[in-house]
């Protein structure tokens, strides 16, 4: 049973998981404020990141921007990438003028986005939301990553109550690695669990794809 922090948000919609129109933009307004995800955590443990020195994290999918706080926190140089405009409002509207000299923000798809070269690229529950644009997505985030840098994302996987979405990608281990085949090493975590989501309890599937770029 999965114990970590989960999303702790109500978006009321009358179609939750329709892509674009508000409905992120919701979800920015629900989480803001609330813990970084618990894949920051591994992110900073792989990227020695509780010092960010300068060095460059492309937040993909940002939201609110509880990630990119915690790492301009950290001394992190931020790009803040999001489809949905007003998400990048609030954040813009969350970070303090001392830090924001060290945050670049693009209202973007991810796989239109226009990344620069980064130490780190974070992806938490974003990527599967590009739909059939999934693996481009991915590409371009992977392309983004520096030698000697990493990704650190989730994917859903085949059991999750959202596979039967058509906007919503679902992958699975071959898949994944197929994609990362640049990349050495690679830890995939899987983790099922039945959880609260914005439109209440689900059955969640995903992987946590930590991945290196050899130098
Ligand atoms: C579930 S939220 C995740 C936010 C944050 N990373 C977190 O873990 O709470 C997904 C975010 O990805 C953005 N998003 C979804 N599909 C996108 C796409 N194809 N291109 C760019 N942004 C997208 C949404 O606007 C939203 O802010």
């Amino acid at each position: 049973m999965y114990s970590g922090p989960v999303p702790k948000y109500v978006v009321k919609v009358s179609n939750p998981l329709e892509i674009g129109g508000s409905v992120w933009a919701r979800y920015a307004e629900g989480t803001r404020g609330r813990d970084p995800m618990k894949f920051l955590g591994s992110a900073l443990k792989l990227t020695d990141g509780q010092k960010g020195s300068g060095r460059l994290a492309i937040d993909l999918g940002c939201g609110a921007g509880n990630e990119t706080l915690a790492l301009l926190e950290r001394g992190w140089w931020v790009h803040a990438v999001d489809g949905e405009p007003r998400v990048i409002e609030i954040l813009d509207s969350r970070v303090s003028p001392g830090k924001s000299s060290r945050l670049t923000t693009e209202v973007a798809k991810f796989h239109e986005a226009d990344l620069p070269e980064a130490d780190l690229v974070f992806a938490s529950l974003s990527i599967p939301f590009a739909g059939d644009n999934h693996d481009q997505s991915v590409g371009k985030a992977l392309s983004a990553v520096k030698n000697g840098g990493w990704f650190v994302g989730v994917f859903f996987g085949q059991n999750d109550s959202w596979a039967s979405e058509p906007d919503i990608a679902m992958t699975d281990r071959i898949q994944i690695a197929s994609l990362f085949t640049d990349f050495d090493p690679i830890h995939i975590d899987e983790e099922e669990f039945d959880g609260p989501s914005g439109i209440g309890e689900k059955h969640w599937h995903w992987y946590v794809v930590s991945a290196r770029r050899p130098i």
